[in-house]
Parts: C-alpha cells; structure tokens; sequence
C-alpha cells in the first residue's frame, strides 16, 4: 500500500504563482526589462536563485553575486508582504479534502518544496496542522529536478520511495519525483506534464481510491 504522499506547495496546495509573478515583473521592470507570463511558467518549481538568474539572463542584464543577493531579498520583501495576508479561501479546490482523506486512510504527509516561505503560507492558510514533515527551501541543498526534497521528505516519514505518491505542478518537479523512484500525479495540463502517472486538472478529481490504483 501507500506510505506517504508528498505534496508540492505552490500551484498544487495554493496558487502562489500570481504573487511570484506580480513581485518577479516588480522587479524586473525597475530593472528595465519586461517580464511575462510565459516566462514566469518557466520559474515554477525553481529556486529563488536561479530564477533571478533567468530573469536577468533573459533582460540581458549582468549584475555581481552581492547585487543579486540584494535583488533576490527585494523581490522576496514584496513576495512576503503579500502571502502575509492569504487565508484560507487560497487553498486550492479539493487541497484539504484530499490531505484529510489521506491522513483519515492513516497514511503519512509532508510537504516537498522550494520554497522557503512555506511554512509561512501553510499557516497563513490553515494547512500546517495536516502535515507530519515538512521539507522546503531551507532543507535541501539541491533543487527539483534533483530528487533530493522527496526523498528526505520520504526518509523522514521512514516510508520508501517506491511507496510514496507526490503531487506536483512543475514539470521540475515530475522529473524530480521520478528520479527519485517514486509515483507521481500531475495537477495541471496533460500536454505539459507528460511524465506524470497520472494527471488531473485538480485535486478534486482524486481520491484515495485512485491513489491505491496507481
Ligand atoms: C517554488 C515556486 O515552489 O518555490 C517557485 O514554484 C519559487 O516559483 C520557489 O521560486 C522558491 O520560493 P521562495 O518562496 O523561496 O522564493
Ligand atoms: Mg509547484
């Protein structure tokens, strides 16, 4: 049976990628260049880091590590400001449910993202009481698509990966859980995310019954 399921944060529990977006085009445009939706597709999954890299990378701008430090903390000031005022209406359609019927099925949660706000944001919205481990940001030294967020996520709950299902958005984060031997359904678009086991629109079209089928 199931051990754990492992669950992506942003664009799978809460739609964060709307305050990512409005706080990256902030930034991007004090620095002169244009930021897009289309771009901001290409960030999700992505370290904060890294995608301050792409994003001057794709303006054509060049700054040293200490001024990206300063752009990065910038950005993550304006990003703060706004998950600090979520609440619960943010979770995403069938999120809650589907966490209570897990843990009510006895089976493990935690949370593998990259972001280092999450606990912030499980809080802001209600959420943080439905995990057992949570495993961001701050813990991982390597970012989706490198396996490493699941796999101490699973090690944590001592499950194994073959017996693990992760949620996941981002196509970072399919390929992350499929490095990592594990099961993996898809929230989002069938076309983009090809790698996945399985793929729903939303959280509301799973059920534990579906997970145990996997
Ligand atoms: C991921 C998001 O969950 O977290 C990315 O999909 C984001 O868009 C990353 O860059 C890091 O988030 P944060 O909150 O640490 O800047
Ligand atoms: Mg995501």
């Amino acid at each position: 049976g199931i051990e754990a399921c492992i669950f992506d944060l942003d664009g799978v529990i809460v739609d964060t990628a709307i305050y990512h977006y409005k706080a990256w085009k902030r930034l991007a445009n004090e620095l002169g260049a244009d930021f897009t939706e289309t771009q901001n597709e290409k960030l999700k999954g992505i370290s904060r880091v890294r995608s301050l890299e792409l994003i001057l990378e794709w303006g054509g701008i060049s700054k040293t590590a200490d001024e990206q430090a300063v752009l990065a903390t910038r950005k993550n000031d304006w990003y703060v400001d706004m998950i600090n005022r979520m609440t619960p209406d943010e979770i995403l359609p069938g999120a809650r449910e589907l966490l209570e019927s897990i843990r009510a099925a006895g089976i493990k949660t935690a949370l593998g993202s990259a972001s280092k706000n999450a606990a912030v944001i499980l809080e802001k919205v209600g959420l943080l009481p439905l995990f057992d481990v949570l495993v961001d940001g701050n813990s991982v030294s390597s970012s989706k698509p490198d396996p490493e967020v699941f796999l101490k996520g699973a090690a944590a709950l001592h499950a194994a990966p073959a017996k693990c299902i992760v949620f996941e958005d981002a196509i970072a984060g399919i390929e992350a859980a499929k490095a990592g031997g594990m099961k993996v359904v898809g929230v989002g678009e069938q076309a983009v995310l090809q790698g996945a086991d399985l793929v729903v629109g939303s959280l509301e079209e799973i059920n534990i019954q579906t997970l145990q089928q996997l």
